[in-house]
């Protein structure tokens, strides 16, 4: 895959898709989301990439949304830009593969939004977060009020995005937006470490855990236990569900085939 704003390698099943805009500090423009839409769908459909990660690279996430496009919008410039946004967004989100975001410096409006749409992120000890739309004007339009509400609860949500200031590692830590904080020449040797993990275990279930978390956030309790109930019986008719209790038995290490 080739592009001009991101960069995308593959290794023993770990995708690594890296946000290439150094210049502005990979702010989000309306090219680097048509290309992160594509490189979603290539990825969704590449049955190599068991295990996605993203990352900014080693000195910055993303800064958010590209401003100097912004100042110069409208509303329906704005409208249509944001759609760009949430539709590739949503395709990391509804990855049906494990997202890892891999976080250096700072990850800020859009960029710490698009940290929002992975499975789990890790972060170095130099990573800071904010939300700071307040402060040009507007409020987070990449998921920010509604997936950050969700992770870290409306309370803190709320004080993030009122006041727009900037958090350190050890915060993002402390409120649940990070689940790791590492050392900076560590954080990809960390982040292919649980990539790793992830690509050794059974695909399937993977994908039904996935969306049964991601259903049971946007709907009431029992709806999402309905859910979790039905995909759990569903995995014991895939060949993985036999070679993991097999493999129990047997005392050894299970084989999985993602079948
Ligand atoms: N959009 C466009 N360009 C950006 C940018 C952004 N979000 N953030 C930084 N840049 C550019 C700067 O304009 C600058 O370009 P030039 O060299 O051509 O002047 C370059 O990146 C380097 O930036 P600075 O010189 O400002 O670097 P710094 O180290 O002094 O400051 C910073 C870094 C604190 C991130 C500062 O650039 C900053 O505050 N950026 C804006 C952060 C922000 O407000 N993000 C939210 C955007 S809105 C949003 O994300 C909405 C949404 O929900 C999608």
């Amino acid at each position: 895959m080739e592009f001009k704003t991101l960069l995308f390698e593959k290794d023993a099943g770990i995708g690594i898709l890296t946000l290439n805009r150094p210049k502005q500090l990979n702010a989000i423009n309306g090219e680097m989301l048509t290309e992160l839409s594509n490189a979603m769908d290539n990825i969704a459909a590449d049955d190599e990439v068991k295990v996605l990660i993203i990352t900014g690279g080693e000195k910055v996430f993303a800064a958010g949304g590209d401003i100097a496009f912004m100042s110069g919008a409208d509303s329906l410039t704005a409208e249509s830009f944001i759609a760009l946004c949430h539709q590739a967004f949503d395709k990391v989100a509804n990855l049906e593969k494990p997202v890892i975001a891999a976080i250096a410096g700072m990850a800020l409006g859009g960029g710490c939004e698009l940290s929002l749409c992975c499975d789990i992120r890790i972060c170095s000890e130099n990573a800071t977060f904010a939300q700071p739309e307040i402060n040009l004007g507007i409020i987070p339009g990449a998921g920010g009020t509604q997936r950050l509400a969700r992770l870290i609860g409306p309370g803190w949500c709320k004080y993030l995005t009122m006041l727009g200031d900037p958090i350190d590692a050890d915060t993002a830590l402390r409120l649940g937006l990070v689940a790791k904080v590492v050392p900076p020449d560590q954080l990809m040797t960390e982040a292919k470490k649980i990539a790793a993990k992830l690509a050794a275990k059974p695909p399937g279930a993977l994908r039904v855990l996935k969306k049964a978390i991601n259903y049971g956030m946007n709907v009431d309790l029992a709806s999402g236990l309905a859910f979790e109930q039905k995909v759990f019986a569903l995995l014991f008719s895939t060949q993985d569900q036999k070679e993991g209790m097999k493999a129990f038995m047997e005392k050894r290490k299970p084989v999985y085939k993602g079948r």
